[in-house]
C-alpha cells in the first residue's frame, strides 16, 4: 500500500480551512492548525486527522514555529488562514495593519519557503494559496485585505515559474463571499445583511465552503498536473461586475 501524502492546512478549525480539511481526511495524513488548541485537540479526534499545532500565524515566527513543532515533511501546503478588516483606511489601526499583512501574505510566503526544499527533493509538490475576489478588483473599506490577496496572486505565479520543473505546481482559488464567520464581521454587518450582500453577487447565492474544497481536491490530483500558476476565481460572478 502507497503511503499517505501529509498534507499541512492552516486556519483549519473551522470555514473553508475545516472542511477542505474533512475531504482529505480519509486518504491523506491531515496537519491542521489554528489558535485554539482545545479545538484543534477536539477536531483532531473527531476527523482522525494526523496531528495540530496551535500557533498564532500573524506572528512574524509563526510560521517557523508551525514548522518547528509539526517537524513533517509536507507534500502538500494549503495556506487558508486569513483575516478580513473592514474599515476606512484613515481607521486602521497599525496592529490590524500589521496583522493582516503577516497572517495573508508572508506567513504564506514563509511557508512556501520551508516546505519547498522537501518537495523539490522528491520532485512532486503541490501548493494552494487561498486568495480573494478581493484581490483580482478592488474592495473598497478591504484596502489591506485586498493589497494582501493581491500580493498572494504576484506570489503564486512567480512561484510557479520559478518550481515548474520540479513537478511542483502552485495556483491560487481567489473566493467570493462565503458564508462563514470571517464575514460575521461588526464593520460589515453594520453596513451590509447577508441578503444585501446576495443581491451583489451575480448567480444571487454564497460560495459553500464545499465548492472551495472541491477545487482543492482536483488541483492536488494528476488530472492537475499542467494547471499551475492560475488564479482561479470561485465568485458566483462576482468578478464579472454588476
Ligand atoms: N468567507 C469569505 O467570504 C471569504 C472570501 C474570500 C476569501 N476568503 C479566504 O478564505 C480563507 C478562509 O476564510 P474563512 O472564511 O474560512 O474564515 P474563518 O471561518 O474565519 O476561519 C479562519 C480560520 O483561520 C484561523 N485563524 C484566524 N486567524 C489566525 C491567526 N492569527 N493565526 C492562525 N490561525 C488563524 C481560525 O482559527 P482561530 O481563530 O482559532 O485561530 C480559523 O480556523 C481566508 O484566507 C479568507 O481570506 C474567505
Amino acid at each position: 500500500m502507497m503511503n499517505k501524502k501529509n498534507i499541512l492546512i492552516t486556519g483549519s478549525t473551522k470555514g473553508i480551512g475545516l472542511e477542505i480539511a474533512k475531504h482529505f481526511a480519509s486518504d491523506f495524513n491531515v496537519f491542521i492548525t489554528a489558535r485554539k488548541e482545545i479545538e484543534l485537540e477536539k477536531l483532531c479526534k473527531q476527523y482522525n486527522f494526523a496531528g495540530y499545532y496551535a500557533c498564532d500565524l500573524s506572528l512574524t515566527d509563526g510560521a517557523e514555529r508551525l514548522f518547528r513543532e509539526l517537524n513533517k515533511d509536507f507534500d502538500i501546503l494549503i495556506n487558508n488562514a486569513g483575516m478580513y478588516i473592514y474599515n476606512p483606511i484613515e481607521n486602521m489601526r497599525p496592529v490590524d495593519t500589521v496583522n493582516s499583512i503577516v497572517l495573508n501574505s508572508l506567513t504564506p510566503y514563509e511557508l512556501i519557503k520551508r516546505v519547498v526544499p522537501y518537495m523539490k527533493k522528491q520532485k512532486w509538490g503541490r501548493i494552494i494559496n487561498i486568495g480573494s475576489i478581493s484581490g483580482v478588483m478592488g474592495e473598497a473599506y478591504a484596502s489591506v485585505y485586498s493589497m494582501t490577496k493581491a500580493s498572494l496572486i504576484g506570489l503564486t505565479k512567480s512561484l510557479a515559474l520559478e518550481l515548474a520543473q520540479d513537478n511542483i505546481t502552485v495556483n491560487i482559488i481567489n473566493p467570493g463571499w462565503v458564508d462563514t464567520d470571517l464575514i460575521n464581521n461588526e464593520n460589515l454587518e453594520e453596513t451590509f445583511s447577508k441578503q444585501e450582500i446576495i443581491e451583489t453577487i451575480p448567480q444571487k447565492r454564497f460560495v459553500t465552503p464545499d465548492e472551495i474544497a472541491s477545487m482543492c481536491e482536483y488541483l492536488i490530483s494528476d488530472k492537475a498536473k499542467t494547471i499551475t500558476g492560475q488564479s482561479i476565481n470561485i465568485c458566483a460572478g462576482l468578478s464579472l461586475g454588476y
